[in-house]
Parts: structure tokens; sequence; C-alpha cells
């Protein structure tokens, strides 16, 4: 190479160092990957700057092509290697920006679940059932498809008598005897109380939750509701445990101190029978709404099994006596709360099911 190529050759590194540190200027003020891209592009891509001066080595004098070419290529490098450099700063400056954005707060204070509780009427067949079982009473459940002997006939309710119309029963007609349904769903869980007295040899105390099935329906009465019964088979039980019974649950139960009174009545399967009424526990005697202005809520009903209750159980009633009662658990629901219309707790709102 002449002194003269050497010169040019000088000029033109001094001219393409010149125009990288510009270019490297420019990267360094790149502040977005696509401005870096386009950047990149400009320089070396096919119609690039230092692209166009490649192809324009083929004009030079031979001798000067391949130290220009050299040149070029190895500004080239370096600008690619800058590019790289800047492109690794912006990816890691927009991770860190990503990161920051998608930080949580772990010192919040956390968003409390949903906590459910038992249903009222659930919790009010819990607390009957804890006073009766503090009372030495057990606990017997039985079908809700009953045969009419164990809900009707073995109730000392044969039959065409009256006392079956009573109770709007659901017959189920899967069975018949003598051509009539003989499946109904039970309209009390007296029958449980039959089950138990076939099945266990009394002594013995016991009550019967569950729920029953009347076709029935207004603002005091659904087509199921829940009732719990008890029985007390012993060898002397009276009419006075029946009500020091009875009068102990209400005044535990309400908890008030309030007059319990007995009232005659009629079950066909006890003899004597009554209805237990408590003084209002709202108006306390007064009259009101809740009472219907009378004073007292009838709260229970019950009585001395009937004899024919007990021959129906293999029992001999002269050596045998027993008491009864059954109670309606919505209905204590609805006095314990306060509630007048019993629809609220089958309607299943949770506003109004929170309450409890
Ligand atoms: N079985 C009666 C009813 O459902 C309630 C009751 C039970 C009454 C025991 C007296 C004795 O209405």
């Amino acid at each position: 190479m002449s002194d003269l190529d050497a010169e040019k050759v000088l000029t033109a590194q001094q001219a393409l160092d010149t125009q990288l540190s510009a270019w490297q200027r420019q990267i360094e003020r790149c502040q977005a990957l696509a401005d870096l891209e386009q950047l990149r592009v400009d320089c070396l891509g096919k119609k690039g700057d230092l692209t166009e001066q490649l192809k324009q080595l083929g004009q030079l004098p031979p001798e000067q092509r391949p130290a220009q070419g050299a040149l070029i290529n190895q500004i080239k490098q370096q600008l690619q290697d800058s590019l790289q450099q800047r492109k690794l700063q912006l990816e890691m400056i927009a991770l860190q920006q990503q990161l920051a954005a998608e930080s949580i707060d772990v010192t919040l204070p956390g968003r409390l679940g949903f906590v459910g509780h038992a249903h009222p009427i659930r919790q009010t067949l819990e607390r009957i059932q804890q006073f009766f079982l503090q009372a030495g009473f057990a606990l017997r459940t039985g079908p809700e498809i009953e045969d009419s002997f164990h809900n009707f006939s073995a109730l000392n309710i044969p039959d065409h008598h009256p006392a079956r119309a009573m109770h709007d029963t659901f017959y189920v007609d899967s069975g018949y005897v003598n051509g009539k349904p003989d499946h109904l769903l039970r309209t009390h869980t007296s029958p449980v109380q039959i089950r138990t007295l076939l099945a266990e040899a009394p002594p013995l105390r016991c009550i019967c939750p569950g729920r029953v099935y009347r076709c029935d329906s207004d603002l005091t009465h659904t087509p199921m509701f829940h009732q719990v019964e008890g029985l007390w088979v012993d060898r002397q039980v009276s009419f006075a445990d029946l009500k020091g019974l009875l009068t102990e649950f209400l005044r535990w139960f309400f908890e008030v101190d309030l007059p319990v009174r007995l009232r005659p009545s009629y079950f066909p399967f006890t003899e004597p029978s009554a209805e237990v009424d408590l003084q209002c526990v709202h108006c306390r005697g007064k009259g009101c709404r809740v009472c219907g202005q009378t004073g007292w809520l009838e709260v229970l009903g019950c009585g001395m099994v009937h004899p024919n209750v007990l021959t129906a159980c293999h029992l001999d009633p002269q050596q045998w006596s027993g008491l009864a009662f059954g109670l309606g658990v919505e209905r204590f629901a609805m006095l314990y709360y306060g509630v007048t219309d019993l629809r609220h707790f089958f309607n299943n709102e949770m506003p109004f099911l929170a309450h409890f």
C-alpha cells in the first residue's frame, strides 16, 4: 500500500470512528427497545449506513479494499456489541419496572373468608336436645317414610278414627293394605317412640327429634317441619313428673321464670292429655300480637301414655306408666328469636340467616 493509500485509509478510519462514537451516544440515550431496534436497522440493516458503506467497497481501488473492509467489519462488530449491551440494560430496566408494578403489599390485612354456622332451626333443635340429654333422655331416630301401623294404629288411632283426619297426611302410594295406601310421610315423631318401645325394654327415657310432614302451608305452617317428642316409661311415672319436667324445661329454654299452665286437651295416644302454655315471653301476660292478646303461648302437647299404646307395645298398663310430650321446633325458634313469619327460616336468604 502506498503512503497515499495508507493516508486515505487513515482518514476513512477517523471518519468511521467519529461515526461510531456518534452512534454509540445515540445507543446510550436510547430509552426503549423499539428505538434501539430502529437504530440497529438504520446502521446495520439491509439499507443501513454501514451496510451501504460495505457495498461501496467495490468502488475503491483494489489495494484499498482489504484494509477498508476490515475496518468496516471491526466497526460493525463494535456497534453490534454496543447494541447488544444496551439491549440487555433496557431489558433489565423493563423487568425491574414490571416487578415493581406487580409487587404485592404483604403487610395488607387479609380478607376474612365467610364463616358459616348452623341454621337457626338446627341451633334451636340442639338447644332443646341439650336440656333433655342432661335430664337422662337418650336420642332415638326413625324413618321419615312410615307405615300406618307405627304412625297411627299403634298410637291408638285406628282406621276410620276421626283423629286420622286431624293430621293432613301425605300418602306415598307404594304399599297398599286392604286397597288403601299404607306408606306415608310421618306426621309426627311419635312412631319413633313406638319403635323404641317395641325394641327396648323399659324403664326408658328418650327423645325423638326429626322432620315431619303435613299438608299445610301458611304464615305459621310449612309442609315440612321439625318436632322433638319425648317419652318416659317406668313403673310409677306420674302426671306430677310430667308437669315438673316440662316447667323446668320451658324456664330453662326461654331463660325466664314465667308461669306455666296445663290445659286439658285431647290426643288419642295420651290420657289424660294437656296443652302446655307458657306466659307470653314478649308481653309477660298483658296481651300482644305474638300471643294473640291472650297473654299465653301454646308451646307443647303432652299427656300420660294411653294404656292402649302400652298394650300395642306388649307392655302391661298395670305395671308400666309413661309420660309423653311433643313440640314443634320451628315454633320454639320463632318465639325464642322473635320471628313472626315461619317461611323466613326456609327461604335460605343469607341476610336473614346471618342474624343467628
Ligand atoms: N304427636 C303429637 C303431635 O304431633 C304431639 C304429642 C306428643 C302430644 C306426645 C302428646 C304427647 O301433635
